[in-house]
């Protein structure tokens, strides 16, 4: 399934996931730098923090109560605010539009 990242800059970069990969996953072999995942997909750094396109935000759901807790401790989450080690990719996310934030670290 692909994923389309649109980065701070407002460049485009489509990139093909691995069906049961995490979009941090697909990010990181994708040398996306925004992306750091320190905490390897634990849901316990919000370094791997995106926002989703509102055009998918009804597929993937919003986050749940421990993933919006650490963001509100870390970082200033928006609505549509998730952290990208905690959605799987599935076919049928194919096409999903992530916007990738400036680096905050
Ligand atoms: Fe740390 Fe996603 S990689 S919360």
């Amino acid at each position: 399934p692909n994923i389309t990242f649109i980065l701070p800059d407002e460049s485009i970069k489509v990139v093909d996931a691995i069906e049961g990969e995490s979009i941090m996953q697909a990010a990181i072999e994708n040398e996306i730098e925004e992306i750091v995942a320190t905490c390897g997909g634990s849901c316990s750094c919000a370094t791997c923090h995106c926002i989703i396109d509102d055009a998918w935000i009804g597929k993937v759901g919003t986050a749940d109560e421990d993933e919006r807790e650490m963001m509100e401790s870390t970082i200033e989450p928006v609505a549509n605010s998730r952290l990208s080690c905690q959605i799987t990719m599935t076919e049928e996310l194919d096409g999903i539009v992530v916007h990738v934030p400036e680096s905050e670290w």
